[in-house]
């Protein structure tokens, strides 16, 4: 067999190995079996609590999951392997968001590609449960990397009002809180459904975090009020004309001197560890993206830096994330 040819059927192999890996994450979230398999179980056993599941279905769910090293199988029982349970530890930093939003939106979306791209199929809206909930918890899986970063800029800036725009569930404002008692934010969240969420999750921080179901155009304050303007996961929510009147918006409500913070995965990033090339998943995020009406993808690196210079800031400053997952930029309101 000639080289390439086994090459290609590895690819191939190894295609359906992680859309299993994907199908089986997905549905062990929904049927909640990452939390009934953290004690051994035996696949009776489940069938007892669940007299209606059906039993072959499971038999291979196990099969496979132990196949993928997610689960160990020790004379009929099964339980979480250390991967199994690292599935169920993370699921709320957006993992089991992610894994609805490949099972349920990107593998549909995807296979209209051909129409998509002749124009046969217009670019439909995103879907409902993306735009009200699962865009927002999947962003929450870059927190583990985002939060040392912002934390020790925070400290070093000694910022005290922040805002938070596109805030989502609010998770960056309330560590924020957390661990700054002095400081103040106001998120803004046009999503009323993802909005409500943010203000219950942020209501033990009573007058400290504000916040707002709004469109960003439509938030009134006094102008030079914040000293840093978050912009976190949320710039490809904006073409690129608007991403000029946006900054240029928020310039306005920021002290002189302060910050605007824009966090965004990347196009076009070079990987800086070839065994994590982040990014395919991020030029895959940014098809994904333009897919939808009213999306553009990701921005280049170059694309945010003249984005900042256009709007006038100064003291560009742009900290790639652990493995480029993503990168922050941070850049300064003239004195
Ligand atoms: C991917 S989420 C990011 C949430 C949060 N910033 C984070 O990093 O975890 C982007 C959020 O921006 C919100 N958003 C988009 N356009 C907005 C606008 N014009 N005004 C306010 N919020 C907006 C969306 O509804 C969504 O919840």
């Amino acid at each position: 067999m000639e080289i390439r040819m086994l090459a290609l059927l590895g690819k191939t192999v190894s295609i359906m190995e992680n859309l299993g890996f994907a199908w089986l994450v997905y549905t062990g979230f929904e049927l909640n079996l990452w939390e009934r398999l953290l004690g051994e179980k035996t696949k009776e056993e489940i069938l007892v609590e669940n007299s209606n599941w059906n039993p072959l279905l499971l038999d291979h769910w196990l099969e496979q999951a132990r196949i993928q090293d997610l689960l160990v199988c020790n004379q009929g029982k099964y339980r979480l392997s250390k991967m199994g349970k690292s599935i169920h530890e993370f699921r709320d930093y957006g993992l089991e968001a992610l894994y609805k939003e490949f099972a349920l939106h990107w593998g549909p979306r995807f296979a209209q590609l051909p129409d998509l791209m002749t124009g046969k199929t217009p670019r439909a809206l995103m879907e409902g449960e993306m735009e009200n909930e699962l865009i927002s918890r999947a962003s929450k899986a870059s927190e583990l990397f985002v939060w040392p970063l912002l934390r020790g800029k925070c400290e070093k800036e000694r910022w005290c009002n922040v805002l938070d725009v596109g805030c989502g569930e609010g998770v960056f404002l309330q560590r924020l809180a957390e661990e700054f008692s002095c400081l103040h934010g106001v998120g803004l969240e046009i999503n009323p459904a993802v909005a409500e969420r943010a203000a219950a999750q942020t209501v033990s921080y009573q007058g400290r975090i504000q916040i707002e179901s709004c469109d960003v155009f439509q938030f009134v304050d006094n102008l030079g009020t914040y000293d840093c303007c978050l912009l976190n996961n949320n710039i490809y929510y904006f073409d690129r004309l608007k991403r000029v009147e946006l900054l240029s918006y928020l310039k306005d409500f920021l002290s002189p001197g302060g910050q605007i913070g824009i966090l965004t995965a990347l196009r076009g990033v070079t990987p800086s560890l070839p065994i994590f090339k982040t990014h395919i998943p991020q030029n895959l995020m940014s098809f994904f993206l333009a897919c939808h009406e009213g999306f553009e993808g990701l921005p280049s690196e170059r694309e945010v830096l003249d984005l900042l210079e256009q709007s006038g800031f100064t003291q560009i400053e742009v900290f790639p994330l652990p493995f480029k997952v993503s990168h922050y930029f941070f850049a300064r309101k003239p004195l």
